[in-house]
């Protein structure tokens, strides 16, 4: 097949910031709680008026000018939430219209937090087969519109953003190794019971609560730190690379602590992981682009370094992917 290159990458934040200090006159919690359990010192807050598609519209407009593409150039937009405007249209079409993008066709992707990843490795695919040409991938989330702000478990460690790439054809070699994964037997671990076909929107399930995330913490973590390792070395094994061969490691950004320890067993040096949760706390299908974004925007990747980012949560679901920058 053909080589796929990431062309253009954007991010957007919300510019609203809800600090550790501020969510302890929310819940029963304190800055050195939330500082040591996740590394979390502030998150980006959407306001009323801004639902996800605003996010990804912002980013999608700047992964298009750091492409230099056109929006009629656009073959596919695919967008990874769990926090979509509404349950259809989808949120790619609400940014399809925004930005003018009359010749691309647009779905949703739901893999939760690892939304992006599973996007990203959907839209190389017609890519790789010749099909398309221009594919927008974002990962979009305003998680804090279904963040339960009484409860001290979930509420200190989510946060709002949108990121965005542009996937397009290259003569080089561009996406290394692809590695995705699901086990829908853990879905009970991470989830938003209520607001689908199974517990619609009712006053009996709002006022139990169902309408926000729940999630059985110490089970995902333990998953987490298990998935990143078996995942990463999934993508490692599939591109004949191995972590020395890793010139910039992006992990989804849920908590310092997963992260450390799945670095520590994977043999990273921390100078080649890139963290921003203590800004921005867990952006969900967010997270990795908007890190990449930083990450572009810093100048920190020079061309030919290989960067692995690896994406993991409810579902549950996994992925990872090696691109040749
Ligand atoms: N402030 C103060 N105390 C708290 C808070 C808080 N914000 N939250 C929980 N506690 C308390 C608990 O009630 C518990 O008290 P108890 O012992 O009296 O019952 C105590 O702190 C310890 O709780 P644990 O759950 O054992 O704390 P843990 O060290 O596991 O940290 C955390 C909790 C941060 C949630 C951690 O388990 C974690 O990060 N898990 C993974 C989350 C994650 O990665 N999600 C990713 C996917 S997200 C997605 O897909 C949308």
């Amino acid at each position: 097949g053909l080589n796929v290159k990431i062309s253009g990458v954007g991010y957007s934040l919300p510019d609203k910031i809800l600090t550790n200090r501020d969510l302890e006159k929310m819940v029963e919690t304190s800055d050195e709680w939330i500082t040591q359990r996740t590394g979390i010192k502030e998150r980006r807050i959407a306001r009323e008026d801004q639902p996800t598609s605003y996010f990804a519209t912002e980013a999608a407009k700047k992964a298009l000018s750091y492409a230099g593409l056109s929006p009629e150039e656009l073959d596919l937009i695919i967008l990874g939430t769990v926090t979509p405007d509404m349950s259809f249209p989808s949120t790619a079409c609400i940014v399809q219209k925004n930005i003018g993008a009359k010749k691309a066709a647009a779905f949703d992707i739901q893999a939760a937090c690892t939304g992006f990843i599973y996007g990203l490795a959907v839209g190389a695919q017609f890519i790789h087969n010749g099909v398309y040409k221009n594919v927008l991938v974002i990962g979009a989330e305003t998680l804090s519109k279904i963040t339960d702000y009484t409860d001290r478990n979930t509420c200190v460690l989510f946060g709002d953003g949108a990121g965005a790439v542009v996937l397009s054809p290259s003569s080089e070699e561009g996406i290394i190794s692809v590695h995705l994964g699901a086990d829908g037997r853990g879905g009970d671990l991470l989830s938003r019971p209520a607001g689908g076909s199974l517990k619609p929107i009712t006053l009996e399930n709002i006022s139990s609560g169902e309408q926000y995330i729940k999630m059985a913490g110490q089970e995902v973590f333990k998953f987490a730190v298990k998935i990143i390792n078996e995942t990463s070395k999934e993508c490692l094994e599939k591109g004949n690379l191995t972590n020395k061969d890793i010139d910039f490691f992006i992990p989804h950004q849920a908590n310092i602590r997963i992260i450390e320890s799945a670095v520590k067993r994977l043999e990273i040096p921390k100078e080649k992981v890139y963290v921003n949760l203590e800004k921005y706390g867990n952006m969900s299908a967010a997270s990795i682009p908007v890190a990449l974004g930083e990450v572009v925007e810093k100048g920190l990747i020079k061309k030919g370094d290989k960067v692995l980012m690896v994406g993991f949560g409810g579902g549950l679901t996994w992925g990872g992917i090696i691109i040749k920058w």
